[in-house]
């Protein structure tokens, strides 16, 4: 048994997720995506055992590092890579910065679907490139890809590369396989290349599956990976992106020895390593934990007019305020409930808060109280 219900003090200066903000000292932050819980003991022990050494020279990850990566993916996804096909990276993000300037030039155009996460807009027109933004639709509580559109899209712009987000943030969306072939196969016949973003892949709910888009799209795919979310130490830095296509992954590992960016830390060699390898029985329990915590959100909206999109995966709720309109400054300021603003998230986000639940049961009930209070 994995302890998820102490309230472990992280208020320290750098703490991005409890940052102080309008003086507000009983803040509960709901927005960045990491979690309040501590990561498995064996990474803490880990690092602990790195740290202790007191030299921190220039590393490598060797060939256990791969197998732990390999192994994971083998076992969760029945994935399997080489270990040449792993580029270690220090960054989801800025994987996705080095694709879009290794695959497409300046002014190409690059679509991604909205709400999305954030950055995905600033790495497209960051890098001069254009958007073509095509909105997720909403059927039967879901978002859903509206494949005709998307097409008609892709060939109307000659879009060249797609950025696509699996298992979907802000929406917890876990793809079907069969949406995943659809979405494919129109990148494939339009010669559109796929950066999928599955840095949430490990945090699926309540059954659903996540499929690997490399599984379906082989080469004309990179998949982005990360042990971040999952294990909670997105403060450590580490991903890895994977693809059969060693091409483009040379393109990308040039492009990033360019910039400087050369693989992993020590840190985050110990950490990925250590949560590849003895992770599992810590994220099944946490999974547990999440959907226990979800369960608790659903039942406590049931008498607001907030609505959530049912989450298939990942620790975040994204819920419909229309009924309230924009609420986020509102919670903050009178509730002291930091929550994620839909507009982050771009076209469809607007009247809509992403509530991240991965806190203590004792937190998430009192964050709701208060809320429901303001409302
Ligand atoms: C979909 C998605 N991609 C990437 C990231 C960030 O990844 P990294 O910290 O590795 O750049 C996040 C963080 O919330 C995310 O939700």
């Amino acid at each position: 048994m994995y302890d998820f219900d102490s309230i472990t003090d992280r208020n320290t200066p750098d703490d991005i997720k409890y940052e102080k903000i309008n003086g507000i000292d009983d803040l509960i932050p709901m927005w960045v995506a990491d979690m309040d819980f501590k990561s498995p003991p064996e990474v803490i022990g880990e690092l602990v055992r790195v740290a202790s050494n007191g030299i921190y020279g220039y590393s490598e990850a060797d060939a256990s590092y791969d197998e732990a990566v390999t192994g994971w993916f083998k076992k969760r996804f029945g994935w399997d890579i080489k270990a040449d096909q792993i580029l270690k990276l220090p960054g989801v993000v800025l994987a996705i910065s080095y694709a879009v300037r290794v695959l497409t030039e300046p002014g190409d155009h690059i679509m991604i679907f909205e709400p999305v996460y954030g950055p995905f807009r600033r790495c497209v027109e960051g890098n001069g490139r254009k958007l073509t933004i095509e909105q997720l639709k909403t059927a039967g509580g879901h978002f859903a890809v509206d494949t005709a559109e998307m097409e008609k899209k892709i060939v109307e712009d000659s879009v060249k590369l797609l950025v696509w987000c699996s298992p979907h943030n802000p929406g917890g969306r876990v793809w079907s396989e069969d949406e995943l072939r659809s979405v494919s196969g129109i990148c494939e016949k339009h010669g559109v290349f796929i950066v999928s973003d599955e840095i949430h892949s490990d945090l699926t709910l309540y059954g659903n599956k996540h499929i690997p888009m490399a599984k379906i799209a082989g080469d004309n795919c990179v998949v982005l990976t990360a042990p971040t979310k999952t294990f909670n130490i997105a403060g450590i830095q580490a991903a890895n992106i994977i693809s059969t296509n060693r091409d483009v992954l040379r393109r990308i590992d040039r492009e990033a020895i360019t910039t400087g960016a050369f693989g992993l830390n020590k840190m985050g060699i110990a950490a990925t390593r250590a949560a590849y390898t003895y992770g599992e029985p810590w994220l099944e329990e946490l999974t547990a934990y999440i959907e226990g915590n979800i369960n608790i959100l659903r039942k406590e909206l049931e008498d607001t007019k907030l609505v959530m999109m049912e989450p298939e995966g990942t620790y975040l709720a994204w819920i419909d305020c229309s009924a309230y309109g924009d609420i986020s400054k509102k919670l903050l300021r009178e509730a002291h409930v930091r929550v994620s603003e839909g507009s982050f998230f771009g076209m469809g986000g607007e009247n809509f808060i992403r509530l991240n639940v991965a806190c203590p049961r004792s937190v998430l009930k009192e964050a709701l109280r208060r809320i429901k209070t303001v409302l």
